[in-house]
């Protein structure tokens, strides 16, 4: 179950970057090239949302089951001092966790918006605040804090 959810958490790293980074197409060219908001933009940016969603439940998962933060939550004074688990225990987790909710709050507040120019400068804005926190925490593999495979295979 580790390794499935681990594989699945890696993998949907690349969706949320992917959906992330097309949102973020859409939002600018819209709100900088004021153009309707269409009923595809606004599937992006709810999809955009939801793949983050299931990052964010794979991601919880992990942490109830990684034998790393095990480790962290049950020698928290010796883990904090090791860089790579205190990064899955505390930054990576708790920096995610802030991202996911920055998409969440774009995306419905986006939503509300009354004017086209205004759903797109929304998104545009809390989803590139997120992509920034997201792409600063992933454990890349040239990371200094966590280094981890760009694709990991069972
Ligand atoms: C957009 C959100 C997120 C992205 C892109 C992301 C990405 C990643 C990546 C690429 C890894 C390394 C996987 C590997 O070893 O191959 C990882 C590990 C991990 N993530 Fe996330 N993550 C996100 C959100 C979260 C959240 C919200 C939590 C928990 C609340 C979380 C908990 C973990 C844990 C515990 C590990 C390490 C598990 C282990 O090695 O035992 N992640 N994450």
């Amino acid at each position: 179950m580790y390794t499935t959810l681990l594989v699945t958490h890696s993998l949907i790293r690349w969706l949320v970057l992917i959906s992330l980074l097309y949102s973020l197409y859409r939002a600018y060219s819209g709100w900088l090239g004021n153009k309707a908001f269409t009923k595809s933009d606004n599937s992006i940016r709810h999809i955009t949302a939801t793949i983050a969603h299931v990052q964010l439940i794979v991601g919880l998962w992990l942490y109830f089951i990684s034998p790393i933060i095990n480790y962290f939550l049950h020698h928290y004074e010796e883990a904090k001092k090791q860089d790579e688990i205190r990064f899955f225990g505390m930054e990576h987790s708790v920096m995610m966790l802030i991202a996911i909710i920055i998409i969440t709050i774009g995306s419905a507040k986006a939503k509300r918006k009354i004017t086209d120019r205004g759903k797109f400068k929304t998104m545009a804005i809390w989803y590139s605040v997120a992509l920034f926190i997201i792409l600063v925490c992933i454990p890349w593999k040239f990371s200094p804090l966590a280094s981890r495979p760009y694709f990991r295979i069972f």
